[in-house]
């Protein structure tokens, strides 16, 4: 599919145009982003890294009965995507008290919890996404009701499909984040997962020693990431990492 001209450029990936407007090529640079773009780096490698991880991630969902907007891989740093209009918030599903839950309620990080919490944020740096629930999302022309319980629904689902997944590879998932949208050829149709799932959106504990294999690693100053994601790739079985 050829590539045409540039539409958005996020904080790590880029997105662009096909000859056919219900498909977009998103092409993931090297650029790491935390704290809403107010920590930023290039870490060599990333950009392949992360692509191949989520075409696994998402392949194993699209197989499980999940609708998600990924058609395949490029190359190494491009897949082809469904072009979608996106819902303005994300879905935050925690396995274990971790990043802003513990600090938000005084719980301490590696807290188990005894069942999956699900938070809403609103997409917007500008605001830090700020926490919000389903009032703010309906009464505010976020997302209706339907779509509501829908990306509660598929989120929850999702859990249900990458716990065990992770647990199989010797990997803890403490929480992940996911965002939706409608196809655009298809905008009354089922709510479809976007954007992506890499080690950029999630948190991932080594199960025995609780070593951190995520985005916190640069959040944090731990060092090597890219090394770190790359564990996750092998584990899960992803090819190509
Ligand atoms: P948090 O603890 O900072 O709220 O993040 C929870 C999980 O969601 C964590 O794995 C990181 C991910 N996340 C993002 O990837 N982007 C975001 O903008 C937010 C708020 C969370
Ligand atoms: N994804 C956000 C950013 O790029 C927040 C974070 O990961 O800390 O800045």
């Amino acid at each position: 599919m050829q590539k045409g001209a540039e539409l958005y450029k996020g904080k790590a990936k880029t997105v662009f145009a096909t000859a056919d407007a219900r498909y977009l090529v998103m092409h993931y640079r090297d650029d790491v982003s935390a704290f809403d773009g107010a920590k930023l780096a290039k870490l060599e490698g990333k950009g392949e890294t992360n692509n191949r991880i989520n075409a696994w991630v998402m392949e194993k969902l699209a197989a499980a009965g999940v609708p998600t907007h990924f058609v395949r891989l490029l190359n190494e740093r491009e897949s082809l995507v469904r072009a979608m209009k996106m819902v303005p918030v994300e879905c935050v599903v925690r396995n274990v008290c971790a990043g802003s839950m513990a600090k938000r309620y005084g719980i301490a990080e590696g807290t188990r919890l005894s069942e999956p919490i699900f938070e809403f944020f609103y997409k917007s740096d500008a605001l830090h996404d700020p926490l919000c629930n389903d009032d703010h999302i309906r009464v505010l022309g976020w997302a209706s009701s339907e779509e509501i319980a829908a990306m509660k629904a598929i989120t929850h689902s999702v859990n249900g499909i990458l716990k065990p997944m992770f647990a199989a590879a010797g990997i803890d998932l403490v929480d992940y984040k996911l965002e939706f949208g409608h196809p655009v050829d298809d905008p009354h149709g089922a709510l479809t997962l976007g954007d992506e799932f890499t080690p950029d959106g999630c948190r991932l504990w080594d199960a025995k020693t609780g070593e951190k294999l995520d985005k916190d690693r640069f959040r944090r100053d731990l060092g090597e990431v890219i090394q770190h994601y790359r564990e996750v790739g092998r584990r899960i079985g992803a090819p190509g990492v």
